[in-house]
């Protein structure tokens, strides 16, 4: 690792991840693959396509679990099954942005915002109030009543980033988030994205393939053959 200082907030230790083919073969998609990331750090993975980048990310975000090994998120594990803790992480501690956004599509924008909020038993006036602010702080101010459908794909993008941010949390996960956006659209994801991880103190890991996101970021890693090499910008699988 390169710069390994500070406190560490997320770190996975020795994590397989293997799937089993419909000819029964074992596919080993992560290789006792570690990882250590420290608060507000921003760390991008790269690599090509079925290299594993959203199994991984799923893994570290504890929508799924690994064959072996495991996930510590500010000290509390992940990577067990039946944890009483993993709820809670997920919803509180970790956000999520996919490719494609996952809004509720007969929800309002400001209403999609809210739901973590609400799932994690705040009022409806609270939930209201934060959703409001994440909205105006990605700028969409003028859309809180629109639903999805009634946005552009770069506002339904950010509507999903204001979404993930909700409840606070310390840590964003994106898997190609600005993988679905016109050049325009992508270039304004991205500021947005580093302006909220200093508006909101985040640590971020970004799945793309977009070489001046990647740029963006502290620290580079391509994911090859299971394994996380350092220094990825050199990999293919970016552009
Ligand atoms: N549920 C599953 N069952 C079996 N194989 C799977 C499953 N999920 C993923 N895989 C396989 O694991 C490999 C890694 O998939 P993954 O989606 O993590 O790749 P990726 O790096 O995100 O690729 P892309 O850049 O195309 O999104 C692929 O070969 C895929 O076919
Ligand atoms: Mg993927």
């Amino acid at each position: 690792m390169t710069k390994v200082q500070g406190d560490i907030l997320l770190e996975a230790s020795d994590l397989v991840k293997s799937f089993v083919g419909g000819d029964g073969s074992e596919l080993v998609v992560l290789d006792r693959l570690s990882l250590k990331i420290l608060n507000h750090e921003t760390v991008a993975i790269v690599g090509g396509s079925g290299a594993g980048k959203s199994t991984l990310l799923q893994i570290l975000g504890g929508l799924d679990h690994p064959t072996s090994g495991k996930v510590l998120v500010d000290g509390q594990t992940l990577g067990k099954e039946k944890n009483q803790n993993l709820e809670w992480l997920r919803n509180q501690q970790i956000g999520f942005v996919f490719q494609f956004h996952h809004l509720l599509k007969d929800f309002t924008a400001l209403e999609n915002v809210m739901m973590p909020s609400l799932i994690a038993g705040n009022s409806r006036s609270i939930a209201e109030k934060r959703a409001g602010e994440l909205l105006e702080q990605v700028k969409l101010k003028h859309r809180l009543h629109h639903k999805p459908a009634e946005l552009s794909g770069g506002e339904q993008q950010r509507v999903a980033v204001a979404r993930a941010l909700c409840n606070e949390p310390k840590l964003l996960l994106a898997d190609e988030p600005s993988g679905n956006l016109d050049s325009q659209s992508t270039e304004a994801l991205h500021r947005l994205l580093f302006r909220l991880r200093e508006v909101n103190g985040l640590a971020m890991i970004i799945v793309t393939h977009s070489k001046k996101l990647a740029a963006m970021t502290d620290r580079v890693l391509e994911l090859r053959n299971g394994k996380l090499l350092e220094d990825g910008m050199e990999s293919n699988g970016i552009e």
